[in-house]
């Protein structure tokens, strides 16, 4: 039995959440390794809605443990009032279940506030980040001036560290014209809240060595996808972490060797929030009727999807930028009921055609996708949960998918209920 990693192909919002909210029945553990509460995953429980922006999707399931890990950028407040909000909807977290990496770096009110100053100072070349201030405190932490959670346990060290911090965000922040903060309204709402953040922290690479060694199976929840990956995204229209499968080692202090199967969650369609290249998108009625049949509305913004066609280059290129193994094909049941259904499978750039996204923004930008076109189905495929339920044309459409992006489906999703998923080959007994 190996571990699962689950990563998103696309632009994110594949579905991630649904399928590690399902996948987590099979495993012990669930950890989050990179990005912050930029992220929405969605879970739905016989009806119920799960939001979760920081927080593990394993966290609904009572017994498993759930870990946010060094990788993860946490907004302390953020994370505090999820924790309030999940509890409200009936489900148990205490220290004992959710562990907060000691060595994970903290978002403060001017990494935020320094997001939505550059984004505006942008003008039109816009990136259309959450604001959630994500970009801006992984700079701190590679720049070395970052504050992490275990620095909330020593208040001079924190004081020290804060007026540093502060003094040069609000050196950005006058720049830009911008309101600057006041580093001692920050120290002080830190230290109200720093013993209840300290309750979760915990020495996460050890508590995973010792869940390794016990036999217990982890599953590592990645946020985003592939084409916001900062080194092999859209690039500069990207989130500012590393998406891949590898992330997962260093985001929370493991073995690359435990990273095990690698499951990439691929929308049998294409959407993306905010701006940046999109070769198949669709800026018409099919991308409307995309967009009003999967509900495509932002998890954590609320902001309107872009919708286009499945791009079968771009996620040939996230698996293998990615690492991964097989694929999870979710939302196939938007799809029902068009006459005819496009796959891209390469682009053309200036009159020649090529096989995988380049990496030059002005490239990117001029890119026309090169389609395969498909006969449609009338029958529904909503919330199948077999192979046999599928219609024919449903069946032709996943096997070329296969085919083109050179992966095996290992899960399909019919609806956003946990239950209405089709397993092809467990992912825990892949490896
Ligand atoms: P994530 O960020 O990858 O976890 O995805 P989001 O939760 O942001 O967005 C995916 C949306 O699609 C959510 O509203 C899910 O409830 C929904 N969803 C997931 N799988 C399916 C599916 O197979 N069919 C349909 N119709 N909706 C799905
Ligand atoms: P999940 O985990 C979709 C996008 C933003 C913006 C870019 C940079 O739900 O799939 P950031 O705030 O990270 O600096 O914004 O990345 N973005 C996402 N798009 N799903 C997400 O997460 C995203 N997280 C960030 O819209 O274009
Ligand atoms: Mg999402």
């Amino acid at each position: 039995m190996s571990n699962v990693t689950v990563i998103g192909s696309q632009w994110g919002d594949e579905g991630k959440g649904k399928i590690v909210d399902w996948l987590s029945s099979r495993a012990d553990v669930v950890v989050r390794f990179q990005g912050g509460h930029n992220a929405g995953h969605t879970l739905v429980i016989e009806g119920k809605v799960y939001k979760l922006h920081l927080l593990p999707s394993g966290i609904v399931r009572p017994g498993k443990i759930s870990v946010i890990g060094n990788g993860v950028v946490v907004d302390p407040w953020a994370l505090l009032q999820e924790i309030d909000n999940v509890r409200e909807q009936g489900v148990e977290i205490s220290p004992k279940t959710l562990k907060l990496a000691e060595n994970a770096t903290i978002i403060l009110p001017c990494h935020s506030a320094v997001d939505g100053a550059f984004e505006a100072a942008r003008g039109k070349g816009q990136i259309g980040t959450t604001k959630r201030g994500i970009g801006p405190a992984y700079e701190d932490k590679v720049a070395r001036r970052g504050i992490r959670v275990c620095d909330l346990a020593d208040k001079d060290i924190l004081k020290e560290k804060l007026g540093r911090l502060v003094l040069h965000h609000n050196a950005l922040l006058k720049g830009l014209g911008a309101e600057e903060l006041d580093p001692d309204v920050i120290y002080s709402d830190l230290m109200n809240i720093a013993p209840s953040i300290l309750e979760y922290a915990d020495v996460v690479w050890k508590t995973l060595d010792e869940a390794q060694s016990a036999g217990k199976k982890i599953l590592f929840e990645g946020a985003q996808g592939m084409m916001l990956d900062v080194d092999h995204g859209t690039y500069p229209f990207v989130t500012s972490s590393n998406i891949c499968a590898a992330q997962a080692a260093t985001g929370a202090g493991i073995s690359p060797k435990m990273i095990g199967h690698v499951l990439g969650i691929t929308k049998a369609y294409t959407t993306r929030v905010g701006a940046g290249p999109f070769p198949t998108e669709q800026q018409n009625e099919i991308g409307d009727k995309l967009g009003e049949r999967g509900h495509e509305f932002g998890t954590t913004t609320g902001r309107k999807r872009r919708c286009g066609w499945f791009d079968a280059a771009l996620v040939r290129q996230s698996i293998k930028t990615g690492g991964i193994d097989g694929i999870a094909l979710t939302k196939l049941d938007v799809l029902d009921g068009f006459e005819e259904i496009k796959i891209c499978t390469g682009y053309e750039l200036n009159g020649k055609q090529i096989d995988h996204m380049p990496a030059s923004q002005q490239a990117q930008a001029e890119l026309k996708p090169v389609y395969e076109s498909f006969q449609g189905w009338i029958e529904s495929t909503e919330g199948a949960r077999s192979w046999a339920e599928l219609p024919a044309g449903a069946i032709k459409y996943v096997k070329r998918v296969e085919e083109l992006i050179g992966a095996p489906v290992t899960l399909l999703s019919t609806s956003p209920e946990r239950d209405d998923t089709i397993l092809m080959h467990d992912p825990f007994s892949a490896v």
